[in-house]
């Protein structure tokens, strides 16, 4: 690490983000465990309360070291703020009770920043002395029943990263770290209400709790913080959208597979310039699809599918010049699909339309092509002489029951529509190989494991 795990954060951040898209782990210069001399394999720790925490189990039977057991200085360590982080590392690995790839084999010794998943830097308030910085326990497949007395115990730890382990228990106060800006519990079995009192919030960039058992509210002070990204996918959240979810400055905001409720708050339109990629897929969300949506003018992909949202696509949709994946199948759409929409795969970088699944009625003119070049997806819906439709009682049965509230249709277009070039026929997702579908950060969110 050139950088060092205090600066940059948003440098880190990029690092990071490279790193979830490909498969490596974030940091990986250190452990090399051929410098621990075999003869301390056996050393124990008392940690001075006589609880008796051995951790002599280091290489298996290899290690039966014959030599009386001593009990590890703070001289032993390079400084004594390895000292206690050894202290805290043996303790948690005492809890461990499943390791299916031997990591904690290596956590022992007096070099914790040779330990497998442990990386040192040394914190800007104590230059010379390096310690436990950043962990990275991505694909370990450790059980342990709490991470509480661990990482909430090592004062000068900036990252957490561990994806795909099962940890229990609720997320530790963390609050007295105060480099800390990097939660990735993603993929465990942690539970609990969010933990909104716990996170040293100011500093937080990046968050990560897709694949838990979280349940209850999520605080709308989330939505006003400085973070970059915001997964919170697959969990059991289930509250009506704060009203200042807008307000948010995240790239990427995964809300996918809960119980949300309400209406995507028209807020959101304050995200024009930052949000990139948002998943509101799969939740319990009603209402109409507000008018401010198509307001994301950086928006890439905007996933609203499979919810109870109603009403018709406003206009404004036209004007989302950078959306490539438009998802709103599985609602209660009805109406017209309107032409401005569908020129995006001409005159901006729409790719994929899925509208499968709602109460359509009928098409714009531009959408025709795009059913033909397979961007847009109509099926199951009420276009009389279209294919895979709705069984007409169906439709009728809809139609007839409108409990589906009244929304507002707006006919202004909040953009100067691009005219679509001329010459060139194709549409963008023709010219594109189908296979090949580019790397959504937050549809990758999706899927439980990152790293190993
Ligand atoms: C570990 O350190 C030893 C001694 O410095 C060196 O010879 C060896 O190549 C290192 N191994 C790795 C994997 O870096
Ligand atoms: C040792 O015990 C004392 C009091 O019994 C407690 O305050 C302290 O945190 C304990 N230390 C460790 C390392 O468990
Ligand atoms: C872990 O260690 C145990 C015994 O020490 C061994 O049986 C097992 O094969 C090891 N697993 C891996 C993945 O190295
Ligand atoms: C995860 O931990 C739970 C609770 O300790 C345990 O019942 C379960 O078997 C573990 N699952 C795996 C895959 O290790
Ligand atoms: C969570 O626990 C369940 C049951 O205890 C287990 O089947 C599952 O594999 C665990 N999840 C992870 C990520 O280990
Ligand atoms: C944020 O980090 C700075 C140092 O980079 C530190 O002084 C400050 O206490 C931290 N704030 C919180 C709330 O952790
Ligand atoms: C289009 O998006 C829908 C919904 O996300 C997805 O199910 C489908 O596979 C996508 N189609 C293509 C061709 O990428």
């Amino acid at each position: 690490m050139a950088t060092g795990e205090y600066c940059c954060f948003r440098v880190k951040l990029l690092v990071l983000l490279i790193s979830f898209l490909h498969t490596s782990s974030f940091l990986h210069a250190h452990s090399n465990t051929s410098l621990l001399d075999p003869q301390r394999e056996t050393i124990e720790t008392g940690s001075g309360n006589g609880t008796g925490i051995g951790i002599g189990d280091g290489g298996g039977s290899e290690a039966a070291a014959p030599a009386p057991s001593k009990k590890p200085q703070p001289s032993d360590f390079p400084n004594v703020k390895q000292y206690n982080a050894y202290i805290v590392i043996q303790r948690f690995k005492n809890t461990i009770t499943c390791d299916p790839y031997n990591v904690t084999r290596t956590w022992f010794g007096y070099l914790p920043c040779t330990y497998q998943g442990f990386y040192c830097d040394t914190p800007p308030d104590s230059p010379g002395t390096p310690t436990i910085a950043s962990i990275d326990f991505n694909g370990f497949h450790l059980c342990a029943p709490t991470i509480a007395g661990f990482i909430d115990q090592l004062p000068d730890l900036a990252l957490f990263h561990a994806n795909s382990n099962n940890f229990t228990g609720t997320i530790p106060d963390l609050t007295g770290l105060k480099y800390f800006y990097e939660l990735d519990v993603s993929n465990n079995n942690m539970s609990g209400p969010f933990p909104t009192d716990v996170l040293p919030l100011a500093n937080l960039t990046f968050l990560d709790l897709r694949f838990n058992l979280f349940a209850g509210s999520v605080p709308p002070s989330i939505f006003t913080l400085d973070l970059d990204v915001l997964f919170l996918n697959n969990n059991f959240f289930n509250q009506f959208l704060p009203a200042n979810l807008g307000s948010t400055r995240v790239a990427y905001l995964t809300l996918a597979n809960n119980g949300f409720t309400g209406p995507i708050p028209r807020s959101i339109s304050y995200a024009g310039s930052t949000l990139l990629e948002v998943l509101f897929l799969n939740n319990r969300l009603s209402g109409c699809l507000p008018y401010e949506i198509g307001l994301l003018s950086e928006s890439t992909v905007f996933d609203a599918g499979f919810n109870q949202i109603t009403g018709s696509i406003p206009l404004s949709f036209g004007c989302l010049q950078k959306v490539e994946q438009l998802n709103l199948a599985g609602n209660l759409l009805y109406g017209h699909v309107p032409d401005v929409v569908c020129r995006l795969a001409k005159t901006g970088q729409l790719a994929n339309l899925s509208l499968s699944g709602n109460y359509f009625t009928s098409i714009g003119h531009s959408c025709w092509e795009l059913i033909k070049s397979g961007v847009l997806d109509v099926r199951q819906n009420c276009i009389p002489g279209f294919p895979d439709q709705r069984r007409p009682d169906e439709c009728w049965w809809f139609f007839a029951h409108p409990k589906h509230y009244y929304c507002p249709f707006y006919h202004f277009i909040p953009c100067k529509c691009p005219v679509p070039p001329a010459t060139p026929p194709t549409t963008k997702a023709m010219q594109r190989p189908a296979a090949a579908s580019p790397p959504y950060m937050a549809y990758k969110a999706l899927h439980q494991r990152h790293g190993k």
